[in-house]
């Protein structure tokens, strides 16, 4: 049987004609035994769409991780490394996850209590809440009326050390059925997006791109961010915004000094624009929470000066600086019309193109609503590419 592709279910509050090259649903193949003729089509596909969906698929730990390791094949290690440094009590990241014994690079992620599941006895699973996270917080009234946070839009990516992962792939194994709930973004705007209960939600990091005026769209292709050393360690005793997108500054981050062991040549500098390897489009990659300074880059010769920032390049090193720019470049990109949340159903696997989307966890649930899903991305074998000579010249 031949691939098959059909459009994602968009919902009634999505801007369709923004998401026109944006997800599929892949029918036709099996995603756990696909010969390599039928992977190099779904590796192209994932690239040009972002993210791509396969219902009823059934999927071993063994042959996910066979999967997300053909987008790398020198890929080798989980996403955020052997999990010593991010299981430190002291990282945000730290309750998230559980590894499957037998497949250590696939995790175990989702809601309340999963018992004889694939080598593990017993995992208690918390569905990661913006209580823990967010500087203000939805009453425990507006909640139980079903008002809901986005978590934290992210890049799977520890951001020091490791190369940010090309593909992760979610494997949704328990879905619990529930009310859905009201996404507020509670920044004064009174934006709001009604979701599925326990979406994933995504936006396009080439639409993010895509909608910024001349000016913020030249900042982006000279600009590069340089990330904390081991980021999910300095970011946590920090409060995040209410709309997920990055840290409320209030000097709560810890000190360098205080951190783990950590060298200069690991930390990481990427571009803020990664280079599709199949489009040529630029997606505008930043893990906002995880930004401490950002470096600019001079307009290139011949460029116009009238209106750009930083015409002749800068090294922005005040938090609240390089995370307000950040802000003001990234937030259009998640206002509701430009969300795709996901509804999960059992055995849906999504794909998704770490490095050309953002992704929250949305939504609480309660603890007897069990949710088991599998999580599988590699460290990739190098760094993104960030925008060619000529991708500058055309958008400085
Ligand atoms: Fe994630």
């Amino acid at each position: 049987m031949a691939i098959e592709l059909a459009p994602l279910p968009l919902p009634p509050t999505a801007d369709a004609s923004k998401f026109r090259d944006f997800g599929r649903e892949v029918k036709g193949v099996d995603p756990g035994n696909l010969s390599p003729a039928d992977f190099g089509q779904i590796e192209e596909l994932l690239y040009k769409h972002d993210a791509l969906l396969f219902r009823n698929a059934d999927l071993s730990p063994e042959q996910q991780y066979a999967l997300t390791k053909a987008f790398d094949p020198a890929s080798e290690s989980y996403g955020h490394g052997n999990n010593k440094t991010e299981s430190t009590k002291k990282s945000i990241l730290h309750p998230d996850l559980k590894t499957i014994p037998r497949v250590p690079q696939v995790q175990l992620i989702g809601n309340g209590i999963v018992y004889d599941h694939e080598g593990l006895a017993e995992a208690k699973l918390k569905h990661p809440s913006h209580h823990t996270f967010h500087k203000t917080q939805v009453s425990p009234e507006d909640e139980a009326a079903g008002a809901t946070r986005f978590y934290r839009w992210h890049i799977d990516a520890a951001l020091y050390k490791l190369a940010p992962p090309k593909v992760t792939t979610l494997y949704g194994i328990t879905v619990p059925q529930g009310a859905p709930q009201v996404c507020r973004y509670d920044d004064g705007t009174g934006d709001e997006l009604p979701v599925p209960l326990g979406t994933t939600a995504f936006v396009s990091g080439r639409t993010m791109f895509d909608i910024l005026p001349p000016e913020l769209k030249s900042l982006a292709v000279r600009a590069r961010v340089r990330y904390a050393p081991h980021p999910y360690v300095w970011m946590a005793p920090a409060s995040a915004l209410s709309t997920g997108l990055g840290i409320e500054t209030e000097d709560k981050e810890l000190a360098l000094s205080d951190l783990p062991e950590w060298s200069e040549e690991d930390v990481k500098v990427f571009p803020v624009l990664w280079k599709n390897p199949v489009t040529g489009e630029l997606h505008f990659q930043v893990h906002p929470a995880g930004a401490q300074e950002l470096l600019v880059d001079p307009l290139p010769a011949g460029a116009s000066r009238e209106g750009a920032l930083f015409p002749d390049g800068a090294h922005l090193k005040d938090l609240k600086e390089v995370r307000g720019l950040l802000y003001k470049m990234q937030r259009p990109a998640i206002a509701p019309s430009l969300v795709y949340p996901h509804d999960w159903r059992e055995k849906d696997l999504v794909l998704f193109h770490n490095r050309g989307v953002l992704h929250s966890v949305v939504g609480a649930f309660k603890p007897d609503q069990v949710r088991a899903f599998h999580q599988c991305n590699l460290a990739a074998s190098s760094d993104p590419v960030g925008p060619s000579a000529e991708d500058v010249a055309k958008w400085a």
